[in-house]
């Protein structure tokens, strides 16, 4: 799992993304799933660029965003990008990781499983390459500190904030506005500039 661990680091190190309900917005899963390329061994990259749809041109990153744009044609995956906790800031998996109807593992927490255990098996009936970017997906949004939330605010969705002059909500801050804001106050509103910095500030061994 050495995506899993690269994506883990430079989430950690980015911490910073985008649109409301869906967690990192568009340039964050981007820079996540970036970021997190340049540390796949070799072996990793091929087997990842085996599993990319054409559309990607052979970038992981291109398709970090996808699982985003599947909420309505995939209902069920919803549930997915998050795991919240009532009122405390204990997660219980057992408690906490379900969907409104009460059925077990839909939570972010579980779909990371679920398509990690989806990758490993070559007899998975799941599709390697929706596994693949539902994977890079879900990695970057339980990363966003709002996608593990209260159930109550819904993850800040309902906690209403003003961004400088913008009224937003507290969840769509994090997502977007944060990473908006430092891209063009920092850099000059070039992303592959962001991206080089916080590259360059990720020290190996964490
Ligand atoms: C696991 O993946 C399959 C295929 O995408 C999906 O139907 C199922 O809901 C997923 N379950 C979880 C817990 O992510
Ligand atoms: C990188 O680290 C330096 C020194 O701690 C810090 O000033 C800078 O903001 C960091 N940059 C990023 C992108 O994290
Ligand atoms: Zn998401």
């Amino acid at each position: 799992m050495g995506l899993l661990l690269l994506l883990h680091v430079l989430l950690v190190a980015a911490a910073a993304t985008a649109p409301a309900a869906d967690a990192w917005g568009k340039e964050g899963h981007y820079m996540v799933c970036k970021i997190a390329e340049s540390f796949l061994t070799k072996e990793a990259s091929t087997a990842v660029k085996e599993l990319l749809p054409g559309w990607a041109g052979g970038e992981l990153a291109e398709t970090c965003s996808w699982a985003d744009t599947q909420r309505f044609r995939y209902r069920w995956s919803s549930p997915l990008h998050f795991a919240d906790t009532p009122g405390d800031c204990e997660f219980d998996y057992a408690r906490d990781c379900h969907n409104t109807k009460g059925e077990k593992n839909m939570c972010v927490v579980g779909a990371i499983n679920n398509y990690t255990a989806a990758l490993k098996d070559s007899s998975s009936p799941f599709d390697p390459t929706e596994s693949l970017m539902f994977l890079a997906h879900f990695v970057g949004d339980v990363h966003q500190p709002l996608h593990c939330g209260h159930t109550d605010d819904l993850g800040g969705n309902t906690i209403v904030v003003h961004w400088y002059r913008r009224k937003t909500n507290l969840h769509h801050v994090w997502d977007v506005n944060v990473i908006e804001t430092a891209m063009k106050d920092f850099y000059g509103n070039d992303q592959s500039t962001m991206i080089q910095a916080i590259q360059q500030n990720i020290t190996v061994g964490n």
